[in-house]
């Protein structure tokens, strides 16, 4: 038996169990970046970790990733036939749709929208005794994404559409866990597309008239490379995809309030700081702090990495916390530096917590330029904007915890406009 074999039949509960802290805690007793365990009822699994292992795993010719991820995360958090569950040239082909959206423009109208957005809100965060930072941020960033996408409606039927969103998504966390919240879920999830289908139908005969670099004008005139139109489900799971992870930085926001508030310094650096700080404290925040623990895939042949084999079709994990608080990499990781960005060579293979390699023709996150903008205008809004206070609380970030947040989710009072 190989010496970085965990020893047992299964060790998918233990995973769970320990959260972000299990792959660290294995490369550290290990003193290898991989080591070997079995997950999914008994499957052998190659464990890989840090920045080598990352150029491993978005290598296309010897990774596959089609078939990887766990059947009820596709079902509830990605909808089937997402672009996320592609692979080869049809997943080259959908993914230029979604990096046709990134252009300049569209990103400048994003920092917009995101700054309008918080702006609107400053009264009624006066008005209220307290406010949830991850409740508030997730309606904000609904409203946003929406927006964004071109998708209008009354103010009633966009919040009833941002609390089904909210429900979705928030489903994740009880991943393995209760039934009843993956039920919850699955409506939520089914009266949302059906919502999407028909505002795609509507664009399709000509009654709704989006934006023309909007993503609902784009993915419902989109043809794929054999000139077809997409099917008018996937249409519509895919017309998510772009806004129910925008949503999902709330979670970031939450973090950026909480290192805000426990990291001396950091509130006055934003304030008063430049631009290029803002940057660097959102990198340090997607750093930091635990959101995206390891990413599914498997060998399309037979491996050698770090001198240890993995045979074809073994299933691998990228270790996305583990690399970014991996000592060869970041001096002092558990360290909170923003500063440690000023000098930073953008890498594709070390900053991964929205995935790696290339945006085009791997899997990379499609929205991580999105997911910078909004967090430097949310973040420049806590400091430049509004003045506030914070109330005792749990701030824990349970490490073994999956998905990570902050346990109260970061209340806030007294909010003040500040006289800029
Ligand atoms: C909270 C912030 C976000 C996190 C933590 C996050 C994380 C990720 C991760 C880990 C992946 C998979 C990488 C891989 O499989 O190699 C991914 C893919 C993706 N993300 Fe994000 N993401 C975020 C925000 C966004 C936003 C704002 C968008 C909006 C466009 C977006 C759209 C996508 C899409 C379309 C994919 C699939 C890409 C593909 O399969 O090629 N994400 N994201």
């Amino acid at each position: 038996m190989s010496k970085l074999k965990e020893s047992g039949f299964d060790h998918t509960l233990t995973m769970l169990k320990e959260g972000y802290t299990y792959i660290p805690n294995r490369t550290e007793k290990y003193q290898s970046p991989i080591f070997f365990n079995r997950v999914l009822g008994g499957k052998p699994c190659a464990i890989i970790s840090g920045k080598e292992a990352a150029e491993l795993f978005y290598n296309n010719d010897l990774i596959e990733r089609k078939g990887t991820m766990p059947k009820r995360i596709v079902k509830t958090l990605f909808g089937k036939g997402a672009i996320h569950t592609t692979t080869g040239k049809v997943h080259i082909d959908r993914k230029a749709l979604f990096m046709s959206l990134m252009t300049d423009e569209n990103l400048s109208l994003l920092r917009q929208i995101t700054k309008d957005a918080w702006e609107n809100e400053v009264d009624s965060l006066i008005k209220v005794n307290e406010v949830n930072v991850y409740k508030k941020s997730s309606e904000v960033l609904t409203k946003v994404g929406l927006k964004w996408a071109g998708i209008e409606d009354t103010p009633k039927n966009i919040d009833k559409i941002a609390k089904e969103m909210d429900l979705m998504i928030d489903s994740f966390g009880q991943l393995g866990g209760a039934y009843k919240g993956y039920r919850a879920a699955q409506k939520a999830r089914a009266n949302v597309e059906a919502y999407l289908q028909n505002q795609i139908k509507k664009v399709r005969k000509g009654k709704l008239k989006p934006r023309e670099n909007s993503a609902l004008y784009a993915f419902s005139h989109w043809k794929d490379m054999n000139n077809k139109p997409m099917d008018l489900a996937l249409c519509a799971v895919d017309l998510m995809n772009v806004i129910r992870p925008l949503v999902a930085i709330n979670r970031f926001v939450t973090y950026g309030v909480l290192a805000i508030h426990e990291f001396n310094g950091e509130k006055d650096k934003l304030k008063f700081g430049t631009d290029d700080y803002v940057y660097q404290f959102v990198q340090e925040v997607r750093r930091f702090y635990p959101f995206v623990p390891y990413l599914p895939g498997k060998a399309k042949k037979k491996l050698t990495f770090d001198n240890q084999k993995i045979k074809k079709d073994q299933m691998i994990l990228l270790d996305v916390y583990g690399t970014l608080h991996n000592e060869k990499l970041w001096e002092y990781p558990n360290r909170f530096d923003p500063t440690r960005f000023e000098n930073w060579d953008g890498s594709p293979f070390d900053l991964i917590p929205q995935g790696g390699g290339d945006y085009h023709t791997n899997h990379r996150c499609a929205g991580e330029w999105m997911t910078i903008i909004i967090m430097e205008e949310t973040m420049k809004f806590f400091t430049r904007t509004i003045s506030f206070e914070v109330p005792p609380q749990d701030f824990t970030v349970d490490l073994t915890k999956l998905p990570g947040k902050v346990a109260s989710g970061m209340n806030i009072r007294q909010v003040q406009a500040l006289n800029n």
